[in-house]
């Protein structure tokens, strides 16, 4: 019995399909390697489409894809989930790792009062808009042709639920808006079967969070460091294992929740 369901199980993973948005970035990458690593295949999307298609060939395992996406565009996503859904296959896990923290041109976080309504615009219609639109479409393809296990994983940040201690109004607000959507969507899916949930990751070791840090101290990982309980931020693979467990059938009965992956800066 124990073994006739794991190979039930093992084969129905290896099926499952996952795009992964932001699949280029440090995190996407990581979750796509270990999503690949697990047996899914993967579909890496990002705005390059060479850059996506390099990191799917690269992968562990086969059938993976990379395509273009721009979340920021109603056209952009559905011309790529048409493409994926018919000449791919049905998605299972969506993972919305495209974002932007919000720098302003010269590269600073901004303080509100040197806030443009621009870098506000842009980074909510990445980390907000974007999530909203790829998650509707998903929905909608998997209303019309359902799959077993369906998953949706969002991209918090312990930024959206702290207040930020590194970055500041428009990525923190994006942030904490895309846990009261990942709630909401959670409600309305859960008829499907499709599990909805959140990573708030805390700080990790990726291009983003050195960007936005004041510290010009190359030694300096995070400017809150003092507030880490466990001493250090966090590296890639820790985001992507926290994924792995979202995207399982063993997480099935996990949804409209934030899985906090933050070294303790953040404690419920
Ligand atoms: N790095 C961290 O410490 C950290 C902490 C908490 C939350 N997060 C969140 O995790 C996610 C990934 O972060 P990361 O560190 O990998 O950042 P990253 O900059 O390395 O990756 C983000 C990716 O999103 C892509 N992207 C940006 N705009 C896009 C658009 N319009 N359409 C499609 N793709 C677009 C970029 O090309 C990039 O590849 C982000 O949502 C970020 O806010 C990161």
């Amino acid at each position: 019995m124990a073994s006739a369901e794991s190979s039930n199980l093992s084969t129905a993973a290896t099926s499952r399909l996952a795009l992964i948005t932001g699949g280029a970035g440090a995190l996407g990458h990581a979750v796509a390697q270990r999503l690949a690593a697990d047996g899914l295949r993967v579909v890496v999307a990002d705005v390059g489409l060479q850059q996506a298609e390099r990191i799917a060939a690269a992968l562990p395992g086969s059938g993976h894809r990379g395509v273009a996406i721009d979340v920021t565009s109603e056209e952009s996503i559905a011309a790529a989930f048409e493409t994926i859904e018919t000449q791919v296959g049905p998605i299972a896990v969506l993972a919305t790792f495209a974002g932007v923290v919000g720098n302003a041109p010269d590269g600073a976080q901004p303080a509100l009062v040197d806030t443009t309504l621009e870098t506000w615009n842009r980074t909510l219609a990445v980390n907000v808009t974007g999530c909203f639109l790829c998650v509707r479409e998903f929905a909608r393809w998997r209303a019309k042709h359902p799959v077993p296990h369906g998953r949706v994983i969002t991209v918090s940040s312990s930024a959206g639920q702290l207040g930020g201690y590194q970055s500041r109004s428009p990525y923190v607000t994006s942030k904490a808006a895309v846990l009261g959507l990942t709630k909401v969507v959670a409600r309305e899916l859960a008829a499907q079967g499709i599990t909805v949930n959140a990573i708030a990751p805390g700080p990790v070791e990726t291009p983003m969070t050195r960007s936005s840090r004041k510290s010009t101290d190359a030694q300096v990982s995070y400017d809150a460091m003092a507030l880490m309980p466990l001493g250090r931020i966090g590296m890639p693979h820790e985001i992507a294992a926290a994924a792995s467990y979202l995207a399982s059938q063993d997480a099935a009965f996990v949804t409209g929740t934030t899985l906090d992956v933050n070294g303790g800066v953040r404690m419920q």
